[in-house]
């Protein structure tokens, strides 16, 4: 099969590329790129003046809910999700039952993926067995069952000796350590972001401190062990600086932010709605303008939408006892280039944040558009203008605050190893 792209924008950040230009694909790579290329022989032609050719978008931090919890999301359906918010691979946090903390369950993901047959599903398997936060789980044989890196997301790792070996471990077997920064003590009963708004509202609070003690803990151990950490979906504007200091110093820190946390604040739970409960909290306006300025300047490495999907019953119930977290993976892009429309970053940064960065952190092979390269693209329309729409969603989790948002762009074709697994062509006018 042989694809003839023809017209695009192309912005590739790894090769310092924006320019008009066509792509030749053909058995799964990119063979061919540059301005009025010859189309090849049998290759079909898709014209696409006016749209972007972007190295396929990586989202570094979703949750399939399977096994254990299909109700919520399957891996087909997380993965028909991925491609239809423009992702051509996503890396699946462990805490599904039985949380992945051995190889069958990293080995089962990486089957019903195939299965899938969508976008590229990597494994992230637990840090600690059952992420308990009792004692570490099987490095070795994760990695090489596939998983890539180690995360108890959902849960911090709170025994500061635990996660100083869990990185001497994970250093030995070059795996990124990633943190749900969050110190339990601190956060206690908390439901919401500790503030102005949790006190109007009656809501018990959780302290930016929660986030920034386990921020600044990490990075030390990390500069100790000299291990690579990840800090998941950074909140507060304390946690930017502590990130902004260590990368200055030279420590391995890397770091993600979610759409939710750069373009909501707390003031948004003031009508109680559980689809804006997630963990960590939404944040005050000063500290999303941190994360914001923060990405700009290259602090916060990669945008990843913590897509968590959850079913109604787990939503409509009393928000004390809703599930936090909010179904991603279809806004992700359209929120963030609401970044490129407010000027916080140009859309070859945009795309930096959310195809190479997060690429190069999990170290696989995506991220860019070189000859050669794995053809897995994303093509940008970015001037359609959209209306969300939770129904129309992919992913079985309906669970999102922003049904009824209008937004302005949207991936359009999404190609998984040279072949179409996502056309919304029939969208644009
Ligand atoms: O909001 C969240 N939901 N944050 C997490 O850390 C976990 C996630 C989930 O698994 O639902
Ligand atoms: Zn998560």
């Amino acid at each position: 099969m042989k694809l003839f792209l023809k017209n695009a924008r192309v912005i590739d950040p790894a090769q310092n590329t924006d320019d008009i230009m066509d792509i030749v694909l053909a058995e799964g790579k990119i063979i061919a790129r540059g301005p009025d290329l010859k189309a090849p022989p049998e290759a079909e032609l898709i014209e696409l003046a006016g749209l972007v050719a972007a190295p396929g978008l990586v989202d570094m931090h979703v949750h399939l809910r399977e096994p254990g919890l299909e109700y919520k999301e399957t891996i087909a359906s997380g993965a028909a999700a991925a491609v239809a918010g423009g992702f051509t691979s996503i890396a699946c946090m462990p805490n599904t039952e039985p949380v992945n903390d051995n190889r069958s369950v990293t080995e089962f993901i990486r089957r019903k993926a195939a299965e899938a047959d969508l976008a590229h599903v990597y494994p992230i398997a637990a840090i600690t067995a059952g992420s308990e936060g009792k004692r570490l789980a099987e490095y070795w044989d994760l990695k090489e069952a596939g998983a890539l890196a180690l995360s108890d997301d959902g849960k911090p790792v709170m025994d500061a000796a635990l996660m100083r070996r869990a990185m001497e471990y994970a250093y030995s077997l070059d795996l990124p350590v990633i943190q749900h920064c969050e110190d339990k003590n601190l956060s206690g009963c908390g439901l919401m972001n500790e503030g102005y708004w949790s006190t109007v509202l009656g809501l018990p609070g959780i302290p930016a401190i929660a986030e920034e003690v386990i921020v600044g803990r990490d990075i030390l151990i990390a500069e100790y062990t000299r291990t690579r950490i990840h800090i998941a979906h950074v909140s507060t504007a304390g946690s930017v600086r502590l990130i902004r200091d260590a990368k200055k110093r030279g420590v391995q820190v890397t770091a993600e932010a979610t759409p939710h946390h750069f373009t909501l604040t707390d003031e948004a739970l003031a009508g109680y709605d559980t689809n804006y409960k997630v963990s960590p909290p939404l944040r005050s306006r000063a500290d999303v303008e941190a994360v914001k300025q923060g990405l700009a300047d290259g602090t916060i490495d990669a945008i990843a939408c913590d897509h968590a999907p959850h079913a109604r019953t787990d939503k409509e119930v009393e928000f004390e006892y809703a599930a936090c977290g909010i179904s991603g993976l279809e806004t992700s892009l359209g929120l963030s280039l609401e970044l490129v429309h407010d000027k916080t970053l140009t859309l070859a940064q945009l795309i930096d944040r959310m195809s190479r960065q997060p690429a190069n952190i999990l170290k696989i092979p995506a991220g860019t558009l070189a000859a050669g390269a794995d053809a897995d693209i994303t093509i940008i329309d970015p001037a359609l203008d959209w209306t969300v729409d939770v129904q129309s969603f992919r992913s079985l989790g309906k669970n999102s605050p922003f049904h009824g948002r209008k937004m302005k762009g949207r991936a359009v074709l999404t190609i998984v190893k040279g072949t179409v697994k996502y056309d919304g062509r029939a969208l644009r006018p």
